[in-house]
C-alpha cells in the first residue's frame, strides 16, 4: 500500500512539473513579444532560419535548440534575458529551461 502511494505521489508530481515545464501559450507569447518585436521580427523572414518548420521536420532538436538561444550564434543574438523579460513569463514564475522549453512547445505546433 505504501509503495502504491508513493507512485500515486511521483505520478502526481511528474504531472504538476510536466504543466509547468512547458506552456505553448507562454512560449507563443515570447515569440511574439522578446526582443519588443518578437522572434519572428527576424524568424519570419525567409532567409532566415524557418524555426517551427525546421523542429517540424525533426532537424532542429531542443539541446541545440537551447543551446543557440542561450550562446546565441552569429545574427542571432543571446535571448535569455529578453526571454525572460516577457510579462508572461515573469507572471507563470516560469525559470529559463522552462521558458525556452515554452517557445519550443509553441513552435512544435
Ligand atoms: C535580430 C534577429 C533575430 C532575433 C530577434 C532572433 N533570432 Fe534566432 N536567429 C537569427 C539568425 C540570423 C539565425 C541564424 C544564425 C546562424 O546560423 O548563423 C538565428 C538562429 C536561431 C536558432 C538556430 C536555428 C538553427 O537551425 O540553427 C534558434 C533556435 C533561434 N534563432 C531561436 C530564436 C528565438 C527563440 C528567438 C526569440 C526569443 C530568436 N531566435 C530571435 C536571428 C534572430
Amino acid at each position: 500500500m505504501k509503495k502504491l502511494l508513493g507512485a500515486a505521489a511521483t505520478v502526481a508530481l511528474l504531472a504538476l512539473s510536466a504543466q509547468a515545464s512547458a506552456d505553448a501559450e507562454v512560449g507563443e507569447k515570447i515569440y511574439k513579444q522578446a526582443f519588443g518585436r518578437g522572434c519572428g521580427a527576424c524568424h519570419d523572414i525567409s532567409s532566415n532560419p524557418q524555426l517551427a518548420a525546421l523542429i517540424k521536420a525533426g532537424t532542429l532538436k531542443k539541446d541545440k535548440f537551447a543551446e543557440v538561444i542561450k550562446q546565441g550564434k552569429n545574427g542571432m543574438p543571446k535571448a535569455v534575458e529578453a526571454i525572460l523579460a516577457v510579462g508572461a513569463v515573469k507572471k507563470a514564475g516560469l525559470t529559463e529551461d522552462q521558458a525556452i522549453d515554452s517557445v519550443y512547445e509553441f513552435l512544435s505546433k
